[in-house]
């Protein structure tokens, strides 16, 4: 289904057996939600990009941070997986989660795909922000498209120990480095544990603090650790807070595995922390945006509330008015496999595009005699800005039908 080369962005790509593109991700490309003037993610981001301005290298008293939000979205294999040390076998590798051009490129799925760039082009600190790319789920919270915000900080030893000084006001000898230190559950090997916990200590204030400023009322919200496994990073965290009995997690972190920095050319003398957050997930509890297409509605309903100078505005969103909702359900057989639903949301979504609010997989079984799968989804349809017709969806959903026998060979039930 594919042509022998795909052009996009001005440049010509050889297709092979891992593309998966879909015009639906192409014809995203190129928007930059989060530097599009009064948007959300713009406000958002610069709320957080305030932030860190405020923290000043006390050497130079210039912003410690810098930021970095201009990076093309299509990377290559190498960066989005082996440059942090992903392993070859890792489940995020696979085309059912991602967005291949070929085998040896995709549309990134993390901002973390830039750390190992940007730290050798010679940055100690910086924020890297951008679109990421995800084969997913089909629900309010998720689209194939978000957004994230990857924040590093690099330490040497001067940096790490300065305020660590011993009674008679000497600098204790304190090391980052010790080869004789084991891996365990609470640093890698080689490092010392002081160093370790001054570091994740920075790394859990500079978080806490963080959404100190972005939610007002954060004092009276719960938030927690959560214990978290990531190739290019240990130990590693997960930061959730709760919302009205809800826990939503807002980023995952760590302290940079060292053979990260050793990729960078660093490995040396530096420790560091990184995390990587979510900018739709915190959007959406900030201004009470309850869907996330919203995100990419054109309709001045939505974006008029949003036009204003000043970012910190604390503003809620008002829903324009919900359209009513139409709910179709897709069975199938498969004749050889089942169906990976990840391939089958995609699908959805490459069809449907974002009349989908939903897809529910309900109802999965294997009969015996027939030696056949069975899968039936729950399609739920609805426009964020008009009244959808029957006949309207009936012929998309018709269409999603004819693409799956096409695609996976299966019987419509
Ligand atoms: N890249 C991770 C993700 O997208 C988040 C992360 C970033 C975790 C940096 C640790 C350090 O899930």
């Amino acid at each position: 289904i594919y042509p022998p080369e795909l052009l996009i962005n001005n440049k010509n790509y050889p297709t092979d057996s891992w593309t998966n593109v879909n015009p639906h991700i192409l014809s995203r490309l190129g928007q930059n939600l989060h530097r599009q003037k009064n948007h959300p993610l713009y406000h958002l981001t610069n709320r957080i990009r305030q932030y860190f301005y405020q923290q000043k290298d006390p050497r130079k008293q210039s912003p410690k941070f810098s930021i970095i939000d201009n990076l093309s979205p299509i990377v290559t294999v190498q960066q989005n997986f082996d440059s942090i040390c992903t392993p070859n076998d890792h489940v995020s590798r696979t085309k059912s989660m991602n967005y291949y051009i070929n085998k040896d490129t995709l549309f990134r799925a993390h901002t973390s795909a830039h750390q190992v760039d940007l730290i050798r082009s010679g940055l100690n600190a910086f924020l890297c922000i951008g679109d990421v790319y995800r084969r997913d789920s089909i629900d309010p919270t998720h689209y194939p498209i978000f957004h994230q915000c990857e924040g590093v900080q690099l330490f040497n030893k001067e940096e790490l120990f300065m305020e660590n000084r011993n009674v008679r006001g000497e600098k204790d000898n304190l090391q980052i480095f010790a080869s004789n230190e084991y891996r365990d559950a609470t640093k890698q090997e080689g490092h010392t544990l002081e160093a370790v916990k001054l570091v994740e200590a920075s790394l859990k204030q500079t978080i806490t603090d963080l959404f100190k400023t972005l939610f007002p009322n954060a004092a009276t919200l719960n938030s927690r650790w959560i214990d978290a496994t990531f190739p290019f990073t240990h130990p590693s965290w997960e930061y959730e807070i709760e919302i009205d009995g809800k826990w939503y997690e807002l980023l995952g972190c760590g302290i940079i595995e060292q053979s990260v920095l050793e990729n960078s050319g660093l490995g040396k003398d530096y420790i560091g922390w990184a995390f990587g957050l979510g900018l739709e997930r915190i959007a959406m509890i900030m201004y009470g945006i309850p869907d996330i297409r919203l995100f990419w509605s054109t309709d001045s309903g939505f974006l008029s509330q949003f036009q204003f100078e000043d970012s910190t505005r604390p503003v809620q969103y008002k829903p324009v008015s919900a359209y009513p909702q139409c709910i179709n359900d897709l069975s199938m057989w498969m004749n050889k496999t089942r169906i990976d639903p990840l391939d089958l949301y995609d699908l959805v979504r490459s069809i449907g595009g974002d009349l989908i609010e939903q897809v529910l997989l309900i109802d999965e079984f294997y009969h015996e005699k027939k030696d056949k799968h069975s899968q039936t989804y729950r399609i739920i349809y609805r426009s964020m800005d008009r009244t959808l017709t029957k006949n309207e969806i009936n012929m998309i959903h018709k269409d999603i039908e004819n693409h799956c026998q096409k695609q996976f060979d299966v019987e419509i039930r």
